[in-house]
């Protein structure tokens, strides 16, 4: 998906102007955000790219060095940015960030309320999510946090779409101005049940909240104190798992007996028995599916629950 435009709220924007920030891709594990400016390079372990070279291309291009090589020309999604982004604290990743999405049903023209901020990670998909015509209002306490996390918003495009502020939402709650107005609320705090009562205040009628946390005592503490004016209560942990798909050739002979999960697919190769369920034959050889090493666990518990219709 392509940058909102932010002069123009409801296009998009196709093309790299000067001053852009693109997401310059080598491969999907190399990556890296680089705001264009005509007069300067970019230099990798390959070679060397002129700014100006890219100035008009399609985000989407590929394009090429001096010397033949070649990089390709990203726009800054919130999926890329959350891989770029610098991490000022832990962060959500895109596994549990679309499960809060679609839990709290946000679409555009959704208030969020948000605290903490952190590094942004999941505000940049909260906001792309409410434009055009909604809004995201985030908080951190952390003074330093909120403005880079400003200087990101502005960066990628989303400052129509953001207001960060700084504010101890677990001492002072959200501010009263947001009382009866948000569709959802979000927390990423170490004590949410300190912000939980400020939240439900700002929901509206039927809104949902939904609070991340890594250890379930503090799912516990929240769950308690969600219980007077909340109904729906649940609580989930999402586990992502990759595989590697590939083709490759049959070998009957069980050569990978041992093989450990996560080691290379090439090590091991499906018997010709599961090829049915996990493969498909093809000429000379099957489709080979495998978890990869990298695969993420444990990040938190999402806990969602609905503010009591009165
Ligand atoms: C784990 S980070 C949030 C990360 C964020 N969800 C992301 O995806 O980038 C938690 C944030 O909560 C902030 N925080 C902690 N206590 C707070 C409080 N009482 N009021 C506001 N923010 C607070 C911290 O400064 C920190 O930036």
């Amino acid at each position: 998906m392509l940058p909102i435009d932010p002069a123009k709220k409801n296009s998009f924007q196709n093309t790299i102007c000067d001053g852009d920030l693109v997401i310059v891709y080598e491969r999907h594990d190399v990556m890296k955000a680089v705001k264009v400016c005509d007069g300067l390079e970019l230099q990798n372990r390959f070679d060397v790219f002129k700014h100006s070279d890219w100035i008009g291309k399609p985000f989407g291009s590929r394009v090429l060095s001096n010397k033949g090589g070649f990089v390709y020309l990203l726009a800054p999604t919130p999926e890329l940015w959350t891989l770029v982004l610098s991490h000022r604290t832990q962060i959500l990743y895109i596994a549990d960030i679309s499960f809060v999405i679609s839990y709290l049903e946000i679409i555009p023209g959704c208030v969020v309320l948000e605290s903490g901020t952190g590094s942004g990670s999941l505000t940049t998909s909260l906001a792309r999510a409410v434009a055009p015509t909604g809004h995201v209002y985030t908080f951190d306490f952390h003074e330093q946090r909120v403005a880079s996390a400003r200087e990101d918003f502005g960066r990628i495009g989303l400052s129509s779409f953001v207001t960060v502020d700084i504010r101890d939402i677990q001492g002072e709650g959200f501010p009263d101005e947001f009382c009866g107005t948000a569709d959802s609320v979000f927390l990423d705090l170490p004590q949410p049940w300190l912000a939980i009562p400020s939240a439900g205040n700002m929901l509206k009628q039927d809104g949902i909240l939904c609070s991340f946390s890594p250890c379930i005592e503090q799912v516990q503490r929240s769950c308690e104190s969600l219980k007077t004016h909340f109904t729906d209560i649940r609580t989930f942990e999402v586990l992502l798992r990759t595989y590697e798909v590939r083709e490759g050739r049959m070998n009957c002979g069980g050569d990978n007996e041992g093989a450990s999960v996560g080691s290379r697919p090439s090590k091991r190769r499906l018997p010709c028995s599961s090829a049915g369920s996990n493969g498909k034959e093809t000429k000379g050889g099957s489709v080979m599916a495998r978890p990869c090493g990298e695969t993420r666990g444990h990040t938190g518990y999402l806990t969602f629950a609905r503010l009591k219709c009165l």
